[in-house]
C-alpha cells in the first residue's frame, strides 16, 4: 500500500452513526476510502440496535463487526488481534454523542475523526482536549470546508502576504431548509438540531456558524480577540436560534461579520467568504468551489480556477487536487482532504514516529475547542444584547 508508506497496509475504520436515513456518516465512509488508504471494517451505526445491525450491509460491514452500541464495538475491537483491530473511529452522530464516543475511543487507544461542533458545550471540549493529549492519538474535527483546493490556495496566498495585511472578513452561511417548523414533522435531522439536549446551546450557530468561523480563522490565521453577537429565533416555538449576525474583532484590528441563517427562502448551502487585505481581496463560494475571485483596484478581476497544472496554483492548492482542471471536484473530495492529512499523522503514529499535533493541515482538537468557545460566547453575548465578550485562540494557524 504505497500511499500509507512504511505502514504497508490500509488503515481500518469504524463508523459510529451513519445508519439508514442519516446524512453525514455516508460522507465520512466515502471520503475515508477515496484515496484507497482505508477500509471500513466495523460500525455502531445507529442509536437503535436493530437499525445499527441492519444498516451494516449498506456499508459491506461484516455481520460480526456490526455492533449494537459504540461501547460494545470498542470492547470487542480491543479484544481482536492487533492485525485485525480498527485504527480509527469516525464519529457521525448528533452532537450530544460526540464527546462520549470520542472520549471512549481515545481511551481505548484509537484515533478519532469527529464531526462538528466538536462537543455539546465548552466544558466537554476542554475535557476532551485533556483526553486527546493523554492518549497520544490523532484527533481531527471534520471542518471539511477547509479541505477545498482553492481554500488551501487562498490560505497559502494570505500567509505569503499576497493580500497584504488582512482588514476584513465577511462570511455567511445561508440555508433555507428550516424556514418552517420542520422539527414538528418526523424529519430526524431537524428534530435533533433544534433540541438543546442534543444540539447544544445554539442551533444555526452551532450547526453552521462554527463552520463559517473556522473557515475565516483557518484561511487568515488571524487571532480572535472579541465578539459581539445577535442571535434570533424567527420560527415561532423553535427552541434554538435559526438566524444570527456576529461581529468578530481580531487582535490586529481586523473586523469580521458573520451571518448564519437556516430560514432564508430558496437558499441551499451558501457558505461564502470575502477577505479584504491592504493589497488585494478574494472571494469564494462553496456552491461554486472550483473558482475563486482575486481583485485589486485598477486591475481586471482575476478568476482562479482549480487547476493543479497551472503555474499560479500554490503547492498546498495543488496538493489538495485529485483530477485535472475542468472536472468539478467538490464536497466529497474536500472532505477526503481532511482524512488524507489525518491519515498521514495516523501512519506516523502507527509506525512509532512523532507527528505534529498543533500546526496541522487538518482541523484539530484546538480548532474544536475554539469552535465551542465561539458558540458559547455568541450565545452569551446575544443574551446580553450584543455585549462584547472575549474570544480565545489556541490553534496554531499562522
Ligand atoms: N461536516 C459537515 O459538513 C456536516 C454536515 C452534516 C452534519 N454534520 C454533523 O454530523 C453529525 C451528524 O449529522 P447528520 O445530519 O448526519 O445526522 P443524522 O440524524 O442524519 O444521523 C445521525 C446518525 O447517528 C446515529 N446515532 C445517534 N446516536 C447514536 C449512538 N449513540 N450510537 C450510534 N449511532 C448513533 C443515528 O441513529 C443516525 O444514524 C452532527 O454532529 C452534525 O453537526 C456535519
Amino acid at each position: 500500500m504505497a500511499t500509507n508508506g512504511d505502514l504497508n497496509r490500509k488503515l481500518r475504520m469504524a463508523l459510529v452513526g451513519g445508519g439508514s436515513g442519516s446524512f453525514i456518516g455516508r460522507v465520512h465512509a466515502t471520503a475515508a476510502v477515496l484515496d484507497n488508504r482505508a477500509t471500513l471494517v466495523a460500525g455502531a451505526l445507529s442509536s437503535n440496535p436493530e437499525r445499527a445491525k441492519a444498516s451494516a450491509a449498506d456499508y459491506d460491514i461484516p455481520e460480526a463487526r456490526a455492533y449494537t452500541s459504540y461501547q460494545e464495538m470498542l470492547e470487542k475491537e480491543n479484544a481482536l488481534p492487533e492485525d485485525q483491530r480498527i485504527d480509527f473511529v469516525s464519529v457521525a452522530t448528533p452532537n450530544h454523542m460526540h464527546f462520549p464516543v470520542a472520549k471512549a475511543a481515545l481511551e481505548a487507544g484509537f484515533n478519532v475523526m469527529c464531526d462538528k461542533p466538536m462537543t455539546l458545550n465548552l466544558e466537554e471540549a476542554e475535557e476532551l482536549k485533556k483526553v486527546v493529549e493523554k492518549s497520544g492519538a490523532v484527533f481531527a474535527v471534520t471542518h471539511n470546508y477547509t479541505g477545498y483546493p482553492l481554500i488551501r490556495q487562498a490560505r497559502e496566498m494570505i500567509l505569503n502576504g499576497d493580500l497584504g495585511e488582512i482588514n476584513a472578513i465577511r462570511v455567511q452561511y445561508i440555508q433555507g431548509w428550516l424556514r418552517t417548523k420542520l422539527e414538528d414533522t418526523d424529519q430526524k435531522q431537524a428534530a435533533w438540531r433544534s433540541d438543546p439536549a442534543k444540539s447544544g446551546a445554539a442551533g444555526a450557530y452551532g450547526d453552521i456558524g462554527t463552520h463559517a468561523y473556522n473557515l475565516g480563522r483557518y484561511m487568515t490565521g488571524l487571532l480572535p480577540d472579541k465578539v459581539s453577537s445577535h442571535l434570533a429565533t424567527f420560527v415561532e416555538g423553535r427552541k434554538l436560534d435559526d438566524y444570527g449576525t456576529t461581529i468578530i474583532r481580531y487582535e490586529n484590528g481586523a473586523l469580521c461579520t458573520l451571518t448564519a441563517s437556516q430560514i432564508s427562502h430558496g437558499r441551499e448551502n451558501d457558505l461564502a467568504i470575502e477577505i479584504d487585505g491592504t493589497k488585494a481581496a478574494i472571494q469564494w463560494r462553496q456552491e461554486n468551489p472550483n473558482e475563486m475571485i482575486f481583485r485589486q483596484n485598477g486591475e481586471p478581476h482575476q478568476i482562479y480556477t482549480r487547476n493543479p497544472d497551472a503555474p499560479f496554483m500554490s503547492p498546498m492548492g495543488v496538493a489538495a487536487c485529485r483530477i485535472p482542471a475542468g472536472h468539478p471536484e467538490g464536497f466529497f473530495e474536500a472532505f477526503a482532504n481532511i482524512y488524507r492529512a489525518a491519515f498521514d499523522a495516523m501512519v506516523l503514529r502507527a509506525t512509532g514516529k512523532d507527528f505534529e499535533k498543533k500546526d496541522t493541515l487538518y482541523p484539530n482538537i484546538h480548532d474544536g475547542v475554539e469552535g465551542m468557545y465561539f458558540i458559547q460566547q455568541c450565545v452569551d453575548s446575544s443574551q446580553k444584547d450584543g455585549a462584547w465578550l472575549p474570544l480565545k485562540h489556541e490553534a496554531a494557524r499562522r
